[in-house]
């Protein structure tokens, strides 16, 4: 597998993907190239270092890597599986739709397969607006669903929707965990409410049980679909099978998709409840969101990955690391209080929020160096994003804290220069812009591979 050099390969990416994401990931030490991958940690192609991934692609890896029981799974439903025909109902297909609805909170019993989040997300929307005949959406300041058409138009950073204007109208954004302000926005035209019960992107907001609650009451008074979004906490990430069952609040519709995939085949979902207008619309349009997704195999994996969380207790164990996690970050904060504004989370889905933007990026890069895969927040940098594998071992988590503890302690040597910079606005605000950090990080990392290239050349120029 190690045919080419790390080089090669970098410079292919850059060329054919993408050359922004190369700069990037060199400047924070994140240019890892994935070879062995297994349980909370994957190896390094070419430094040979075992990473324990913290990022698990937003949430993607609750059973961990590489898990044994899926991938025989897997195996062994290739013998008679594949993709299978997308319109049409199948064992594994039908199997999945059984064990989900059973699993699902309340009278969440009807399922449609989706090829990914975005695609779960745009069904969902698209379902609101077809079954209330109402146009406005009201997801959340930094909310993210996906990139796909609908699911943009509801995400709530700008940014990211600029670029590809003119989105879909009726879109409207409020705060995150502020009932009032729902209640300000929506009425008679609104078709649904969409909202992660757990923000991811937006840096770890845990949706208070008020709020959810008022959520579904507003949703039942003014007659318009409430969404969860659970792709990145469902699946056993915050102590529950799905996150809303913390609360006991049920949706009307709620998203799937991620861990679903068990880490080797990436499946989706949304579940709703079967309401006479759903169940009408959807029979008199079979034809409402045709999709690719929903092979054979993901409902295979899938199902593998339902009886490994169960079986193996990983609700259980997210909720008793994440607690560990949260105490051990909240000494820190404590003790660096004048980096570390809040610590919150629920279950293995933690954030440490840092007093300035640019902290966020500089933890990533400290944690790198000391063998944790990590990444902020996407739509909040200031937010380190904690969110390891459930499955992860206790001896896993004793290193996470170990290189925690080192990577705090490590920026504050930094600090010195990086705080008073910091209080100049000019200069805060680019030491916060992405580009900029990467230029700055991208130089230092390239003076530090030189420097450690140095002794090298000197002792072949010492030769005779
Ligand atoms: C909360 C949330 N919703 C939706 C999505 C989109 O999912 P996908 O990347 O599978 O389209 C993501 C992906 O990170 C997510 O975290």
């Amino acid at each position: 597998m190690r045919a080419e050099s790390k080089k090669t390969i970098v410079e292919r990416f850059a060329r054919h993907i993408n050359r922004g994401q190369v700069d990037y990931l060199r400047a924070g030490h994140l240019d890892v190239i994935e070879s062995e991958r297994r349980g909370a940690s994957f190896v390094d192609l070419f430094s040979h270092r075992a990473m324990l991934d913290c990022f698990t692609s937003a949430g993607c890896f609750n059973v961990g890597r590489g898990n044994v029981r899926i991938r025989a799974a897997l195996r062994d439903g290739l013998q008679q599986y594949g993709m299978g025909e997308p319109g049409d109902e199948s064992p594994p297909k039908l199997a999945l739709r059984r064990r989900l609805s059973e699993l699902a909170p309340g009278d969440l019993d009807g399922v449609l397969l989706a090829a990914g989040g975005g695609d779960a997300i745009d069904m969902a929307i698209k379902l609101a607006r077809a079954v209330t005949g109402r146009p406005q959406i009201i997801s959340t300041h930094l909310a993210y669903h996906g990139h796909t058409g609908f699911a943009l138009s509801a995400n709530g950073k700008a940014h990211y929707r600029e670029y590809a204007e003119p989105l879909m109208p009726g879109f409207s954004f409020v705060p995150f965990n502020d009932l009032s302000a729902m209640r300000r926005v929506a009425g008679q035209n609104t078709a649904a409410i969409l909202v992660e019960p757990v923000q991811g992107e937006a840096g770890i907001f845990v949706g208070t049980p008020d709020y959810l609650h008022g959520l579904r009451q507003l949703s039942d008074e003014l007659g318009c679909l409430l969404i969860f979004d659970e792709i990145q906490s469902g699946f056993g990430r915050t102590g529950q099978f799905f996150a809303c069952e913390h609360s006991g609040v049920v949706p009307d519709v709620m998203t799937v998709a991620k861990s679903m995939g068990g880490g080797l085949y990436p499946n989706a979902a949304l579940l709703y409840r079967e309401l006479p207008a759903v169940v009408d619309f959807l029979a008199t349009n079979p034809d409402f969101h045709p999709t690719t997704g929903g092979a054979d195999l993901g409902c295979i994996v899938s199902l593998a990955v339902i009886d490994t969380i169960l079986e193996e207790g990983l609700c259980g164990r997210a909720a008793t690391l994440g607690e560990t996690l949260r105490g051990a970050l909240d000494e820190l904060r404590a003790t660096y209080p004048r980096i570390i504004k809040e610590v919150r989370g629920l279950g293995l889905m933690v954030g440490i929020e840092y007093i300035h933007e640019f902290l966020g990026p500089m933890m990533s890069d400290a944690l790198a160096r000391h063998g944790v895969f990590a990444a902020y927040s996407g739509n909040a940098p200031q937010v380190m994003r904690f969110m390891p594998p459930p499955a992860m071992t206790d001896a896993d988590m004793e290193r996470l804290l170990a290189a925690v503890r080192g990577s705090v302690a490590d920026m504050q040597t930094l600090l010195p220069v990086a705080l008073p910079v910091a209080r100049i606005p000019v200069l805060k605000k680019l030491l916060n812009d992405e580009r900029v950090q990467t230029r700055l990080f991208g130089a230092l990392r390239t003076t530090e591979d030189l420097l450690a290239r140095l002794p090298r050349a000197f002792r072949r120029w010492g030769k005779p």
